[in-house]
């Protein structure tokens, strides 16, 4: 039988990638990331754009050559509408576009982050059968967003707790630029906390009712607790850093656990996902590992490679899509901000 083959396309924010996806199985994924940025301590929109529109072409073209297949064999394109950088979401969208018009083939518009919990459904192979069983909970956590998501089938979820202020990415990046770390600040956190003492340094923990959470009050306390110390003295955050980032990380680990934990009694339901770029933290991925063997939790941690931006998550939301045959039209716009 002729299978259905994918080709996934991302440009959300600031990485440029292209993806193949045969039958739900991954064939490639290109990512052309933007070092532009670095020097500005974030993501500045406009050279995000103009990035995006030298990158598209070469990253589909590379995807397409990885994956071994030619652009005919393609069954339909989908790309990300948003939520994100508006010039940067246009690149992608015109794109898709413009090759869905060429090749005669549907387009699928991807909810971006729908795509990050379906990317626990890319297999790398045929016999790959690691995927979550309906209905689990995703923790979907990043730069944008910090949210419990009950999914109850590839297109079907709710999300059932989430930020009232700042995401945890936001939390880690701020903490960590106010401590001179560069940006993005969560990797250099994660890394110096390795060799840090956890329960060295105490920060407020939010009092949120529900199953919503809040990051702003830490981001807060972490700043007066330096402000008040630098004080006495100027040497506090070079002395401290790994002591910092270990309390530091170990506080947002902990935030994120209670609400979860509070989640999966409230709903039954034991098959827990993370997902996003902050799933990428070792402390988050121990917690998980902590409570699959206390609570009886099964828990799917995606691979490196998926936690931050990538078209491969992008194609295997649109191969459920299409084969729901929920295709999108040619007067789809992107947009900035959108729900699951
Ligand atoms: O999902 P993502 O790549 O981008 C969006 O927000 O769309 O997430 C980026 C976030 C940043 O805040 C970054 O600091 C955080 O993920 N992050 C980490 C780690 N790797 C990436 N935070 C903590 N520990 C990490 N190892």
């Amino acid at each position: 039988m002729k299978k259905t083959i994918i080709l996934g396309i991302e440009s959300s924010c600031d990485d440029t990638s292209a993806a193949v996806i045969a039958d739900g199985v991954i064939l490639s994924n290109v990512i052309a990331s933007q070092a532009v940025h670095e020097s500005y301590g974030g993501v500045v929109p406009e050279l995000a754009s103009r990035c995006h529109q030298q990158n598209i072409v070469p990253v589909v073209s590379e995807a397409i050559k990885r994956a071994g297949i030619s652009k005919n064999d393609l069954s339909a394109i989908a790309f990300t509408r948003g939520p994100g950088l508006m010039g940067s979401l246009l690149v992608g969208t015109s794109f898709a576009k413009g090759l869905s018009s060429a090749l005669r083939i549907p387009m699928v518009d991807v909810n971006h982050l729908q795509a990050h919990v379906l990317a626990h459904f890319i297999k790398e192979n045929d016999t790959d059968t690691n995927q979550p069983q309906f209905p689990f909970l995703c923790l979907l956590v990043s730069g944008g967003n910090s949210q419990i998501i009950k999914v109850t089938s590839y297109n079907k979820m709710e999300v059932i707790g989430q930020t009232i202020d700042d995401a945890a990415g936001e939390a880690f990046d701020k903490c960590a630029k106010v401590m001179g770390l560069g940006y993005p600040g969560g990797p250099v956190v994660d890394r110096l906390a390795k060799e840090g003492d956890p329960k060295r340094f105490k920060f407020n923990k939010p009092h949120i009712q529900g199953l919503d959470y809040s990051f702003s009050g830490l981001k807060t306390s972490f700043l007066y607790m330096l402000r008040d110390n630098l004080k006495e003295n100027p040497q506090f955050i070079e002395e401290n850093k790994n002591d910092l980032c270990a309390s530091l990380q170990a506080t947002i680990v902990d935030i994120l656990m209670d609400k979860l934990r509070k989640a999966t009694k409230e709903t039954g339901i034991k098959e827990v996902a993370v997902a996003g770029g902050v799933s990428a933290n070792s402390a988050v991925r121990a917690a998980f590992e902590d409570h699959a063997v206390r609570y009886g939790w099964k828990i799917h941690v995606p691979k490196f490679a998926f936690t931050t931006d990538n078209a491969a998550m992008v194609a295997i939301t649109g191969y459920y899509k299409y084969l729901d045959g929920d295709c999108s039209s040619y007067d789809a716009v992107p947009f900035a901000r959108v729900e699951l």
